[in-house]
């Protein structure tokens, strides 16, 4: 049985989730306690790899089948390389997004993928975060925050602004239905006055 603490962030694109969990993880060390910050996709060599086939390119280069079995080929990666030898250790991992994007991104692009969805989760991952922080905010203000960052990693994005209100409704349902996980964190405030109430959170659930 894993030991650790496992944290998940979640929430439309440029909600702030990396600002989050980097600070997250920062406090969190300070305390004396260790700490794996990582991503999604990616956080493990190949995963990063495979991240790039996924974020990068032409938004309709994959159909939505092709893109859930990406993300399931780099999470089980990401699983078997980081999250479960550091929860082995007792570490806390913090993740900047886990399968409840799969859930909802590619649920929105296909609603009844949902079941496909959950099914290769209970096959291949079979593991939910102890807490999961929902960053909520308004597409056009988290928009124009991530594309501002001319990361070029911007192929979900480009779906435009209809398909990321559609996205901030999913997470909303997902707060609501694994609500003894998750918490809907609102995401237009002050940085440090969203990193307090999450630390509050997170705190609670390391023993
Ligand atoms: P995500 O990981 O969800 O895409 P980021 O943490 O990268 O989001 O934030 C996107 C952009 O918005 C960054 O330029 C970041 O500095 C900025 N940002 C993050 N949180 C806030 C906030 N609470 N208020 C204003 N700007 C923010
Ligand atoms: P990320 O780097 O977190 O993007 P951002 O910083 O803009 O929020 O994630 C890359 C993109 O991949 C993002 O648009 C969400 C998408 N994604 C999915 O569609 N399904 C998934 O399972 C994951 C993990 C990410």
């Amino acid at each position: 049985m894993a030991k650790g603490v496992f944290l998940t962030f979640e929430g439309i694109d440029g909600s702030g989730k990396s600002s989050q969990s980097k600070k997250l993880a920062e406090t969190l060390r300070e305390r004396g306690l260790s700490v794996v910050q990582t991503r999604e996709p990616g956080g493990s060599d190949g995963a990063e790899e495979i991240r790039k086939l996924l974020v990068e390119g032409d938004p309709n280069r994959w159909s939505a089948e092709t893109e859930i079995l990406l993300f399931y080929a780099a999470r089980r990666d990401h699983l078997e390389r980081t999250i479960l030898p550091a929860l082995e250790r007792g570490d806390i991992v913090i993740s900047d997004r886990f399968a409840d994007s799969t859930r909802v991104y590619q649920g929105a692009v296909r609603s009844e993928l949902h079941q496909t969805v959950d099914t290769i989760h209970a096959l291949m991952i079979g593991l939910e975060p102890d807490r999961t922080f929902i960053i909520d905010m308004d597409p056009e203000i988290a928009l124009t925050r991530g594309l501002a960052r001319n990361s070029g990693e911007d192929r979900f994005e480009e779906f435009g602004l209809e398909f990321q209100h559609r996205l901030r409704d999913g997470f909303k349902e997902l707060a609501r239905d694994a609500s003894k996980r998750c918490y809907l964190i609102d995401g237009n405030r002050d940085v440090n006055e969203i990193s307090a109430e999450i630390l509050t959170l997170a705190l609670a659930a390391i023993p």
